[in-house]
């Protein structure tokens, strides 16, 4: 069934993935992105129906005005996906110059989906079916290698992910946490440990997407953790 989706993050990687898949199947898309030239001249841009809006994670005003502007255009939302977000190596002991980087990654990995959600909230009961997919990341099950401002932020969007659920349960929507570890996007470009082929491919992510559509109010999961490596 053809639903009204926001997806933020398309301009590349995860989300751009997601969108290409969703655009093929028949969605009706509302892509958020900082440059809208990155989405121009692709097959994406050509794809109907399809509403290209500005969106900065860090301003609420920005999601409130996509919100309203996707509504306008579709007079419905049935859906967010949730893809937006950054990543940083900041620690426990983050250096002096990376004093602004816990904050960053809070603002744009925690609120942004936050005050997105607050935004299409009312049009999410409304339609009684709505859904909300956020790709958070193993990073947000378990803590390695030092990534103190990265898996913050991610601890702290699973449990939004699990209010969003609770307080969303009753009016039919359902909300499904996408874990993975690494992922073969430019977020993992700098990774030396894992060559990008063994790493999860967006495409594939794009995909459990797609099933997670279309599957019935009754057996949506709420979490799917996907990693490339063995997960000690
Ligand atoms: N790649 C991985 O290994 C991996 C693993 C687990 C989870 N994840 C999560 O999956 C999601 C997508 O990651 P990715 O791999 O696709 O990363 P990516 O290739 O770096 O893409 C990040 C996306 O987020 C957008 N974005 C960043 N800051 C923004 C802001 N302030 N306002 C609006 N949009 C902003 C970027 O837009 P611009 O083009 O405008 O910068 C881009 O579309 C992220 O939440 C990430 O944490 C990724």
């Amino acid at each position: 069934m053809p639903r009204t989706l926001l997806i933020s993050g398309a301009s590349r990687g995860i989300g751009r993935a997601i969108a290409t898949r969703l655009a093929a199947e028949g969605h009706r898309l509302s892509l958020g992105v900082r440059s809208p030239q990155e989405v121009a001249g692709t097959p994406l841009e050509a794809s109907a129906p399809l509403l290209l809006h500005p969106y900065e994670a860090t301003e609420p005003a920005s999601a409130e005005a996509w919100v309203a502007a996707t509504a306008e255009r579709f007079g419905a939302i049935d859906g967010l996906i949730h893809c937006a977000g950054v990543f940083s190596r900041a620690g426990l002991l983050f250096s002096a110059t990376e004093a602004a980087e816990p904050e960053r990654l809070w603002t744009v990995n925690l609120m942004g989906p936050w005050w997105l959600t607050r935004a299409a909230w009312p049009w999410l009961v409304r339609s009684g079916q709505g859904r909300i997919i956020t790709l958070v990341s193993m990073s947000g099950k378990r803590v390695r290698g030092g990534l103190a401002a990265y898996a913050t932020s991610k601890f702290a969007l699973m449990a939004l992910c699990d209010c969003m659920r609770q307080e969303g349960w009753e009016a039919g929507i359902r909300v499904t946490a996408i874990c993975p570890s690494w992922v073969n996007t430019e977020m993992a470009a700098a990774v030396e440990a894992i060559p990008p082929q063994e790493m999860t491919q967006p495409e594939d992510l794009a995909a459990q997407v797609s099933l997670l559509l279309d599957l019935p109010t009754t057996a949506v999961p709420f979490e799917l953790a996907i990693s490339c490596q063995r997960e000690r």
